[in-house]
């Protein structure tokens, strides 16, 4: 390939990045994430470290990345601010701990936040690309995410071109960033399928300050085969939504599904692919996970529109060797588009995500354990929990061997609230909650949704409340987590003693 462009070691580009400048890397989830420069980046905050010299940037992706980028980075203590999104254990740490900032955004709104300049300048735009033309024209890989944003708004780009992505990718991704208000017209996406864009970012070529070759894999954790729990609680799902179909509420045709990552989503798509009455359906998610890959090759998924392939090296080469089969199949959009709130309220999508805690009244933390350590953020789950056709929250009913129930009086941090959850699932069961008032809402969660061994203190903390349209009482809403705290066991609280103290 001859491109007008310097080729450069990762090392040489990382000497580009000045301590105190932001970097909008590309990335949703590791898929796509950019890899040799982040690791570079860490090398050199490391030798700068070392001679007594500050370094840390800000680093903007599109929602979590893998090892080489939040992984190194936060070994080398080279973050100083962290958004939209990140699930590396390390960098949890760190920001749990305050030594990294963190802000915890809803995903489709980090494009126009860096648009409107309210996270200030972004310097870098540091993107994985399978291909990159001399007039600027680049082909992203396995995710958009804000790359073409980061592209079009930072002041310099470096581009990793990486061979583990064929070039063949093209066609996958649909390019389109709306304008600003108050010119803003419609989103013009009318079915799942409709590609509003262009297939390619195109940019100024004299932005690019350099390529970086590269061939490695995206380093996606491998699938796993889920557990009893999240196989119950996939089918409870898929009965849920045969019965609203069978109901008259979801059309025959059924409704596109988003769903989350993880297990449970994992759970979720299987059972319903195995269920001869849910028909075949279309995907408008964030993350194509391993398991919709044979769902599409059967036709049970029709079309997926997301905004990354989270898949595993051996999902991806398969991907990868019947692109002409996928590229009719599947597009790739960036998060303003593919989380964007008007077309999940038009497209009328069922959305799916998994809660860590959900409380009696129906509100939903899916990012705070005790309520105040970060576990990975919220994620795309509000973009489309609050617009959806039906919003669907399922969660273990205990973690911890048993010691916490994740059904609990109120909520330690609400991400979801009341008016926004419309169904709770876990393996025991489902609680539909459209149409309830507080107190039914409660009694439906206990009694489908709890833990049997949790029930009865949950019950009895009912007993407790005086009359009042929510029940809460401000006395021993927390109980159960101060008691986990202290104890580390929710069971067993003793909600009588309690009043008196
Ligand atoms: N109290 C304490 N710990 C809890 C908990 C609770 N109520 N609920 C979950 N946890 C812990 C688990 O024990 C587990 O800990 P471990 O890593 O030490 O084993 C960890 O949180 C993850 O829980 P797990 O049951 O494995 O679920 P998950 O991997 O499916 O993650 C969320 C669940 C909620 C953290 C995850 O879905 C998430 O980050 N959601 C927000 C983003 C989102 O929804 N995005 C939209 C779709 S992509």
């Amino acid at each position: 390939m001859s491109l007008p462009f310097p080729v450069l070691t990762a090392e040489e580009a990382a000497s580009l990045i000045q301590d105190g400048q932001t970097v909008g890397f590309s990335g949703f989830t590791p898929a796509g994430a950019a890899k040799a420069i982040p690791r570079a980046i860490a090398r050199k905050a490391e030798a700068e470290h070392a001679s007594g010299r500050p370094f840390q940037i800000g680093v903007l992706t599109g929602a979590s990345t893998g090892p080489s980028l939040d992984g190194a980075l936060a070994k080398a203590e080279a973050i100083s601010f962290r958004t939209p999104y990140q699930a590396d254990p390390l960098l949890r740490s760190q920001i749990n701990s305050g030594k990294v900032r963190f802000v915890d955004m809803h995903l489709s709104l980090l494009p126009q936040f860096v648009r409107y300049g309210f996270l200030g300048k972004v310097h870098w735009a540091i993107i994985e690309a399978c291909d990159v033309s001399s007039g600027g024209g680049i082909v992203l890989t396995s995710s958009v995410g804000v790359s073409n944003t980061y592209l079009n708004e930072a002041e310099r780009v470096l581009i990793e071109i990486n061979a583990a992505h064929p070039a063949a990718l093209l066609g996958m991704h649909d390019i389109f960033e709306p304008q600003d208000p108050p010119t803003r017209q419609e989103l013009p996406v009318y079915q799942v399928r409709d590609r509003v864009g262009s297939p390619v970012c195109v940019i100024d070529p004299k932005k690019i300050a350099g390529i970086v070759f590269t061939d490695e894999p995206d380093e996606t954790a491998p699938f796993s085969p889920g557990t009893e729990t999240t196989e119950r609680i996939g089918q409870n799902v898929a009965n849920f939504l045969v019965a609203e179909m069978r109901a008259g509420r979801v059309p025959k045709s059924f409704l596109p599904l988003q769903s989350g990552v993880g297990d449970i989503a994992n759970s979720v798509l299987c059972a319903l692919g195995s269920d001869p009455d849910v028909p075949d359906w279309d995907m408008y998610t964030e993350v194509l996970q391993d398991s919709v890959v044979p769902l599409l090759e059967a036709g049970r998924v029709k079309f997926a529109s997301t905004c990354a392939l989270t898949l595993s090296p051996e999902m991806a080469r398969r991907v990868y060797s019947g692109l002409d089969f996928f590229r009719r199949r599947i597009v790739m959009r960036p998060q303003e588009i593919s989380n964007h709130p008007e077309i999940v309220r038009r497209l009328g999508i069922v959305s799916m995500n998994t809660a860590i805690e959900i409380d009696l009244g129906g509100n939903v933390n899916s990012t705070h354990v005790m309520g105040r350590q970060m576990m990975n953020g919220i994620g795309g789950s509000g973009d489309f929990t609050r617009n959806a056709y039906i919003s669907i929250f399922s969660c273990p009913s205990t973690q911890k061997g048993g010691k916490i129930s994740t059904i609990v009086p109120l909520c330690s941090h609400i991400d979801h609230s009341e008016h926004s959850v419309q169904v709770v699932v876990t393996e025991n069961g489902v609680a539909d909650l459209r149409g309830k008032d507080p107190h039914e809402r409660a009694r439906l969660i206990i009694e489908n949704c709890a833990h049997p061994e949790f029930r009865e203190q949950l019950r009895d903390y009912l007993k407790q409340l005086k009359a009042g349209h929510e029940l809460l009482s401000l006395r021993l809403a927390f109980a159960m987590h101060q008691k986990f705290v202290r104890e580390g066991d929710m069971r067993g609280v003793e909600w009588g003693e309690l009043i008196g103290v």
